[in-house]
C-alpha cells in the first residue's frame, strides 16, 4: 500500500517544522516527507491542500474506566473515541476498580488493548496501593510491566513524607509522578469554584488554595528530590505565580492543563448544569485568561483531555450528587485549535503541547513524520464545521457542556500503521 499526502500544511514539532508539502507512506511506514514528492507510479494521492497534517496526539490524561466501570467506558470504546480525535496514543488513569495499582490490572489492560484497542494503550500505575495513600506500590515491577508513569490521580497523596519517598523511588526507575493537586481539606465537600456561582447557587465551593497548597508542597518536594513530577488538570490563576518561581529555579516540573480550563468558566454550571461539575472546577474568566497566558509563556507546556465518561446515572442526578468530569479526548485538537485560532499559541507550539511534551512526561519516542517513523498520521482541517451529537460522540458517556454544540476544526482521516480511517 502506497499513499501520498499532498500540499498538507505540515506541522511537525519533533523536525520543528511547519511547511506545506507532501507525505509518502507505504506499508505503514513514512518514506518520505518534503515540499515536493512526485511519484511516476500510480498511487492513491490525497488532497490535504488547506489541511493540517500532523503526527497523532498522545493524550496523557485519559480515564478508560476498565476494569470495574464498563457502563461508562471501556477500552474499546475509549479508544475509538480517541482515534476519531487524532488521539493515536492514551495513557490511562488508574482509578479503575480495582484501581491499577498491581501487575495484574497492568497486565489485563495491556492483553485488552491489544485485543480491542483503536489505538496504543500506556497503563500509569497507582502510587499508593488502593490509592489510598498509605503504602507505596511496587514501581519496579510495574514498570516492567509496561506502565509509563505513577499516579493516585482524583486523590493528592497527602502524607508529604510519602510523597517524598514516591518521587525517590520514581527516580530510580525514571518514571513521573502525576500529581492531582488538590488538599482533600481544603476542596472539601466543594461542588463548583468558591466565587460568585458558588454563592449564587447555594453549593459549597473549591477555594484555589486547595490546588495551590497541593500544587506548592509538590514542587517543594520536587526541588529537593530532583525526580520528575507532573502536576496534572492546572485550573486556576493562582498557581502560576508558583509555576514561573519553579521553572526559575530548575525544578525539574512539568504541568498540564484541559481545554475546558482555557474554553469555559463558572458560568457553565449556573442552572446546576452537571455537565459541568468536574475536578478541578471551572473557575472565572480571570483564570482562563491566567492559563492561556501560561499556556503561551510555556508554564504549561501539556494539554491532556481528562477524559472523564460517566453516564446518566452518574450525570443526571441532584448537582451534589453528580459525579464531576467531561469526556474530552475526542475533541482534544477540535478544541485546543482555539488556542491557535485566537493567536494564544502557533501550530507548532500546539502541536508540542500534545505530541512532544507529553511524550516526555510518560517517557516514550513521540509519533513522527520523520522518514521511516511508523505511520501515525492526522489529517485536521481546521475549518469545517459541526454539531457534537451524542452520535458523533464515539465514547459510551456523552457528558460534556460541548453536547450539541456547534464546533469548528474536524479530524478527517488517520493513518496508523497499515489502516486507513476516514470521517
Ligand atoms: O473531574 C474529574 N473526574 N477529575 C478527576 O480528577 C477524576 C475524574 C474521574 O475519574 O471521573
Amino acid at each position: 500500500m502506497k499513499l501520498l499526502i499532498k500540499k498538507g500544511r505540515i506541522i511537525e514539532p519533533s523536525l520543528g517544522k511547519d511547511f506545506v508539502g507532501d507525505v509518502l507512506v507505504e506499508n505503514g511506514v513514512i518514506v518520505g516527507i518534503d515540499s515536493n514528492i512526485e511519484i511516476s507510479e500510480k498511487i492513491q494521492v490525497i488532497d490535504a491542500s488547506g489541511k493540517w497534517v500532523l503526527p497523532g496526539l498522545i493524550d496523557i490524561h485519559v480515564h478508560l474506566r476498565d476494569p470495574g466501570e464498563e457502563w461508562k467506558e471501556d477500552i474499546e470504546t475509549g479508544t475509538k473515541s480517541a482515534l476519531y480525535g487524532g488521539v493515536l496514543r492514551v495513557a490511562c488513569m488508574p482509578n479503575t476498580k480495582p484501581p491499577n495499582d498491581s501487575v495484574e490490572v497492568t497486565n489485563y489492560i495491556i492483553k485488552k488493548a491489544k485485543e480491542k484497542g483503536w489505538v496504543e494503550v500506556y497503563p500509569i500505575a497507582a502510587i499508593t496501593k488502593g490509592q489510598k495513600g498509605e503504602e507505596l506500590t511496587e514501581f519496579g515491577r510495574l514498570k516492567s510491566a509496561g506502565v509509563v508513569a505513577v499516579s493516585d490521580d482524583g486523590k493528592w497523596v497527602r502524607d508529604s513524607q510519602l510523597m517524598r519517598e514516591a518521587l525517590l523511588y520514581a527516580k530510580q526507575f525514571d518514571l513521573t509522578v502525576i500529581s492531582h493537586t488538590e488538599d482533600p481539606k481544603l476542596s472539601y465537600k466543594g461542588q463548583i469554584n468558591k466565587g460568585k456561582m458558588s454563592a449564587k447557587l447555594g453549593l459549597k465551593g473549591v477555594p484555589a488554595s486547595a490546588e495551590v497548597v497541593a500544587a506548592v508542597r509538590d514542587l517543594v518536594l520536587c526541588k529537593e528530590t530532583n525526580a520528575k513530577l507532573h502536576l496534572a488538570h492546572i485550573s486556576t490563576k493562582e498557581l502560576i505565580p508558583f509555576l514561573k518561581w519553579a521553572k526559575e529555579e530548575g525544578v525539574p516540573f512539568t504541568a498540564e492543563t484541559c481545554p475546558h480550563y482555557f474554553l469555559l468558566t463558572e458560568e457553565e454550571v449556573d442552572g446546576y448544569n452537571t455537565y459541568a461539575k468536574v475536578n478541578p472546577p471551572l473557575r472565572t474568566a480571570e483564570d482562563v485568561e491566567a492559563i492561556k497566558l501560561a499556556l503561551k509563556e510555556g508554564l504549561i507546556e501539556v494539554i491532556a483531555s481528562d477524559h472523564a465518561p460517566h453516564s446518566s446515572l452518574e450525570k443526571e442526578v441532584e448537582f451534589e450528587l453528580a459525579s464531576p468530569g467531561m469526556i474530552g479526548v475526542q475533541l482534544l485538537l477540535t478544541l485546543s485549535y482555539r488556542l491557535v485560532e485566537e493567536g494564544t499559541l502557533t501550530p507548532l507550539k500546539l502541536a508540542e503541547y500534545l505530541i512532544t511534551n507529553p511524550a516526555k512526561v510518560i517517557n516514550v519516542d513521540p509519533p513522527s513524520l520523520k522518514k521511516g517513523s511508523p505511520a501515525e498520521v492526522v489529517i485536521f482541517d481546521p475549518e469545517e464545521k459541526f454539531v457534537l451529537t451524542s452520535e458523533v460522540i464515539q465514547s459510551k458517556s456523552k457528558n460534556t457542556p460541548f453536547l450539541n454544540k456547534e464546533l469548528k476544526g474536524k479530524v478527517k482521516l488517520v493513518i496508523r500503521r497499515k489502516e486507513v480511517f476516514t470521517f
